[in-house]
């Protein structure tokens, strides 16, 4: 029998990169712009923390990212706290996983430049977030918002990930990233492990509520768009009863019917029931109670998670000793997985 102690130590010393773990490496990032939302939460906070058990862990707040776009030092600050504090309460475990900050670790911006060398300009204009993003305004959008792939593939690569659990907006990346992963190979020796989207065939895509046609995200202009994880359960549920619906009234997940559909899988996700049942159960009874028995369950589903972040607000030590805990480590592994890189490349000298 291991003792639970021996247990800890043991996890402890993979979490430290001393020793190797069997099980596959998974490595995910959230950028640190705030309202965060329900999709992020369904989409891939909540998953990570389900997994975390089966895998070898590496979580990152992404900060270099979220300056692709227009942010003050103070909000970049004040969102990253609090985003460290929402994974805490949403259950990531720093002794399951690792948990830190990408400016933390300079080994990502460094392998993103010389990863540059082997990306294509071509392959990061045709990225669908960068089209969607610098639509109309190319002139001005930073060069980061160009670069950004590059930095996550980056990410990804340094720790020899396996996969990389995300909603479906980021796929193209995680391609993009195998792609880079293979010219690199070929060009200078097997050296990145290619990694493997986790995206989950349920929830991977929440819409939103104004416009089941656009995604629900956290740049959208207009905040009745996205459930915040911040949203007090008045405005959860002003928002819930306002979201627009399809024709008709029958409570039905159908490709015509996307409004409901996407209600219904948020529904099913939170409460653990399958959409058939939620189905049976409001046939014949309409919208109304449908969305009011809807947003009873998001309530219900954040407050807790809303509880302890304010818990852990009120105490950002909590958060900056896990951030910087979880730097050291993933710095360990950074370093190792950088010489080889610079090696490879012949940058340096022997
Ligand atoms: P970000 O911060 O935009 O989103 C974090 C995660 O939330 C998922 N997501 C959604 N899932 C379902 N429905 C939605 N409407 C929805 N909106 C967002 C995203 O797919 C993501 O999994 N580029 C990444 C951050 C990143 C990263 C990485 C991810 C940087 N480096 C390395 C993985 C690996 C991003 O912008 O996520």
């Amino acid at each position: 029998m291991v003792s639970e102690q021996a247990t800890r130590s043991m996890s402890e010393n993979v979490l430290a990169g001393n020793i190797a773990s069997d099980r596959p490496r998974v490595f995910s990032g959230i950028q640190p712009t705030g309202n965060f939302h329900l999709g992020n939460y369904l989409g891939a906070i909540r998953n990570w923390v389900d997994q975390q058990d089966r895998y070898d862990n590496i979580f990152c707040i992404v900060d270099l990212h979220a300056l692709s776009q227009s942010t003050t030092r103070r909000s970049l600050r004040e969102n990253t706290v609090n985003l460290a504090n929402v994974l805490l309460a949403s259950g990531l475990d720093p002794l399951r996983s690792i948990i830190f900050l990408q400016s933390d670790v300079r080994e990502h911006s460094e392998l993103c430049w010389l990863l540059s060398s082997v990306t294509q300009y071509g392959e990061l204009r045709r990225m669908t977030q960068f089209k969607d993003k610098a639509a109309g305004k190319d002139e001005q959008v930073s060069a980061a918002l160009l670069f950004y792939p590059v930095l996550q593939a980056a990410d990804i690569l340094l720790y020899e990930t396996n996969l990389v659990p995300v909603g479906e907006d980021q796929k193209q990346h995680i391609e993009l990233t195998r792609d880079i992963a293979s010219r690199f190979n070929a060009r200078y020796g097997q050296t990145f492990v290619l990694p493997r989207p986790d995206i989950k065939p349920v929830g991977a895509r929440l819409m939103s509520l104004e416009d089941p046609s656009k995604k629900m995200s956290k740049s959208d202009a207009n905040p009745n768009a996205a459930i915040a994880l911040t949203d007090d359960p008045v405005t959860m549920t002003r928002k819930i009863k306002r979201a627009v619906t399809d024709s008709g009234t029958e409570v039905i997940a159908t490709p015509d019917k996307p409004a409901i559909t996407n209600l219904l899988t948020i529904f099913s996700l939170l409460s653990g029931e399958p959409i058939a049942a939620l189905e049976t159960r409001y046939a014949g009874k309409g919208y109304g109670a449908f969305k009011s028995d809807l947003a009873e369950i998001v309530v219900a589903a954040l407050a807790p998670i809303q509880l302890r972040t304010a818990e852990l607000n009120a105490n950002p030590e909590i958060a900056r000793s896990v951030l910087a805990e979880g730097a050291d480590r993933a710095r360990a592994r950074a370093v190792r997985k950088m010489s080889e890189v610079r090696e490879r490349m012949g940058v340096g000298i022997d």
